[in-house]
């Protein structure tokens, strides 16, 4: 069983990426083969200072890596290390209709917040499908916003094995975890860096510590009970927290006389003690630039394999060789 995930080094991850993406992707590493790599080609679609990318792709890696991604378990490289799978999104256009590619939603929505509509930012599924199929993955960690991507990458399989025979590619199956689909942002929408609502996972404490402040209450005064459908500090105090500890905030809530102020606190404090082995983890492997380098260079090397192997079973069935 073999598990490929990417993510986008678009900037600091938040709360919501952790228990979406990169702790489902760190307990996944103990099961079978487990692929990961961090999309720059992707991010390319929207960020185009070059100073900027490079700096978001080594952020992305220290986070991964402190948040638990384990080199010696996990194949983790940089997708623009494996130029194969430029070439493999090429094979796919060539049966990607049209109209499949016009129904993503992804497309509309970053057209709609203003992102300048290039050829890439519409052939972008098409790219994914490659990062996917070209390391022949079985399973696919992705959130609900991804579903549609692998539903076209589905497609194309379909599609390629039907051209050039059954076998040239292997069917993936996308896995999304139920349990952590929506984390909430500050202000109760899911979090997200489009609504500009996130608690991010590393910074400075006062400034982390003044978001957590800023959380959106109703306005139940000190005295009385607080509702406990849809709270914000709830739900994110259960990410948190021990059971025991998460049991007795409902019960303070139930019983009235305690304000969001000291809740907030609660949150904030379980919250710093919760990613303070990770904080620290990520400051020893700043002190050492070198270290990322040679996690990724080696990585990108055991991916390239890989990738080599698969693209000349295609080229072979397309008539490429
Ligand atoms: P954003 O919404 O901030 O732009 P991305 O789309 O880059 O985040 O998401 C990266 C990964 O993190 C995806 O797998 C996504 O499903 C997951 N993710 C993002 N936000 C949340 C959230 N609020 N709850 C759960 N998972 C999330
Ligand atoms: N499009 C994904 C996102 O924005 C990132 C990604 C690129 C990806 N290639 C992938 C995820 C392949 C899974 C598999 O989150």
């Amino acid at each position: 069983m073999r598990t490929l995930t990417g993510l986008q080094p678009s900037g600091t991850l938040h709360v919501g990426n952790y228990f979406g993406a990169m702790r489902p992707a760190v307990q996944l590493q103990e099961e079978g083969e487990a692929f990961y790599f961090i999309a720059d080609y992707h991010a390319m679609t929207t960020t185009h200072d070059p100073e900027e990318l490079r700096a978001n792709v080594r952020g992305v890696a220290l986070d991964f890596l402190a948040c638990g991604l384990d080199p010696g378990k996990a194949v983790f490289w940089r997708q623009s290390d494996i130029p194969e799978v430029c070439e493999l999104t090429w094979i796919l256009s060539t049966v990607c209709p049209m109209g499949l590619l016009q129904r993503c939603h992804s497309y509309k929505d970053k057209v709609g917040q203003g992102i300048a509509p290039s050829h890439a930012l519409f052939a972008y599924p098409v790219l994914m499908a490659a990062d996917i199929l070209l390391f022949d993955s079985n399973q696919v960690p992705v959130g609900e916003d991804q579903k549609q991507h692998l539903e076209v990458t589905r497609d194309l399989v379909i599609k390629i094995n039907e051209r050039y025979g059954e076998g040239t590619l292997v069917l993936p199956e996308a896995l999304i975890p139920e349990a952590v689909a929506k984390v909430p942002g500050l202000d109760g929408q899911k979090m997200s860096k489009s609504y500009n609502n996130t608690l991010p996972i590393f910074g400075e404490e006062k400034p982390l510590r003044k978001k957590v402040m800023q959380i959106v209450t109703d306005s139940t005064p000190v005295e009385e009970p607080k509702p406990t459908e849809d709270s914000v500090i709830l739900d994110l105090y259960k990410l948190f927290a021990g059971k025991e500890d998460y049991e007795q905030m409902v019960t303070d809530y139930q019983a009235g006389g305690t304000g969001y102020g000291d809740f907030k606190k609660r949150l904030w404090e379980a919250y710093w003690k919760f990613f303070a082995p990770m904080r620290e983890r990520r400051e020893e492997l700043q002190a050492d630039p070198g270290y990322i380098d040679q996690v990724l260079s080696e990585g990108a090397d055991r991916a390239r394999e890989e990738a080599s192997r698969v693209l000349a079973r295609v080229r072979k069935a397309a008539g490429l060789q």
